[in-house]
């Protein structure tokens, strides 16, 4: 539980709130390499921490991420024309380099050209991994790039999508390192069912209910969820949380091979987030299209409009919930893991009132997720660099295993890595 002092620091992403000063500090995934393809292509609008933005790429293939308003009379530069080195508004014809500078004015003589005293705020970008990553932050302070294992694969072994939830970063980014909901709210009940979700007969469901342990680190921390299976044996699955807002988990290709996945829960403002799902091949193994679909997750082009990245299951259908699926087939009705937990991440409200909660043992993560946060922002206040910077997570992985109940499952299943405290 926060107090709703406490709540309002760790939810609130804005220029001039605390959060919104950390979440300032990182490289911030800002779109999709390829919705911005082709130099000189169609700009595209980017919504980040409260603030409005146009992204585009230039003539030589440089990408510009502009304050959306043009500075002269504050009309929207996503109608402007992308040409010739530049974005230029459509109004009276001012004309901004990727670097914010005006470099033309249509609609003034020459001799009373005062472009040199005029700029639009423009931020660094870099392209990893198939996105567009931006800093917010003060020059002083660019973090080292976001170099991701998955971000380093090719293309072929690799797949990000994006899809809009309608809630706080915050309630996503928790829901996604509860580790204790995963083989209850995306149970199957059928072991014939295709849809997506874990089967009856898999270890996570047939484990007992976990005991989590999490290890603090130099990044956030990696924990495990540890399932006792059976007589001797346990089903341990470890993930990994970067700050601010990065998970690492463990998956499967739908070809059987190892893969890893997580998600980024980036904050356009305090009540919408740009959730990223990214999948990478551990193997020489290429994803397939299949993989590419997420078809069992619900964030694919199946299942996620991809012109507006929102979701086709949403509030006003309430997620498609088919109540004779869920007596039958899966626990919780609703089609696609990810689809089931926007629909209960947002069933909690815009921003959830965490003075209400009633927290146990199986939220430990959740509970260390929010202390390492509020931990960030007394550091990023006190002038220090917060945790998560730093390139210590560069070849983090997770990973997922059946062992005897006596084994240690750190030393079976994670790389050496300084722990600095376990909780
Ligand atoms: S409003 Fe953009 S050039 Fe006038
Ligand atoms: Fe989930």
């Amino acid at each position: 539980m926060l107090s709703r002092e406490e709540n309002e620091i760790v939810t609130r992403v804005g220029p001039g709130t605390q959060m919104g000063h950390t979440l300032r500090r990182y490289w911030i995934p800002a779109l999709l390499a390829h919705e911005i393809a082709e130099p000189d292509g169609p700009p595209v609008r980017v919504r980040l921490l409260g603030e409005d933005l146009v992204a585009f790429r230039d003539s030589a293939g440089h990408i510009g991420l502009l304050d959306e308003f043009c500075p002269h009379r504050r009309v929207s530069l996503y109608f402007g024309r992308n040409e010739a080195c530049g974005l230029r508004c459509i109004y009276h014809g001012w004309k901004f380099d990727v670097t914010g500078a005006c470099t033309e004015m249509m609609n003034e003589p020459e001799e009373n050209d005062f472009r040199h005293k005029v700029r639009v705020a423009a931020y660094p970008t870099c392209e990893i991994g198939g996105l567009i990553w931006a800093y917010l932050g003060p020059h002083e302070t660019l973090p080292p790039l976001p170099k991701f294992a998955w971000t380093q694969v090719p293309p072929t072994h690799r797949s990000v999508t994006k899809v809009i939830q309608e809630s706080n970063w915050l309630q996503a980014l928790e829901g996604g390192i509860d580790t204790s909901h995963a083989p209850i709210l995306h149970r199957l009940l059928s072991e014939t069912s295709t849809r997506g979700g874990f089967k009856p007969s898999s270890p996570f469901v047939r484990g007992k209910a976990p005991k989590l342990e999490v290890d603090i680190t130099g990044y956030g921390f990696q924990y495990a969820g540890i399932r006792p299976l059976g007589e001797s044996e346990m089903h341990i699955r470890t993930y990994q949380y970067i700050l601010p807002f990065h998970q690492i988990r463990p998956s499967k290709s739908e070809h059987g091979f190892p893969t890893d996945a997580g998600h980024i829960w980036v904050p356009m403002d305090d009540e919408n987030t740009m959730i990223y799902n990214w999948v990478y091949s551990k193997t020489q193994a290429p994803l397939s299209e299949e993989d590419r679909l997420e078809a069992g997750l619900g964030n694919g082009p199946l299942h996620v409009d991809q012109k507006t990245f929102r979701s086709k299951a949403n509030r006003t259908n309430n997620y498609n919930l088919d109540r004779a699926v869920q007596r039958t087939e899966s626990f919780s009705g609703i089609d696609g893991i990810n689809a089931q937990d926007r629909a209960l991440q947002e069933s909690m409200g815009p921003i959830v009132d965490r003075s209400k909660e009633h927290l146990g043992p199986a939220d430990k993560a959740i509970i260390q997720a929010r202390r390492l946060l509020r931990e960030a922002v007394r550091t990023v206040a006190a002038g220090g660099v917060p945790a998560g910077v730093a390139p210590s997570y560069y070849t983090l992985r997770a990973d997922e295993a059946v062992l005897p109940r006596t084994a240690d499952w750190r030393r079976e299943m994670t790389t050496e890595q300084e722990i600095l405290r376990t909780v």
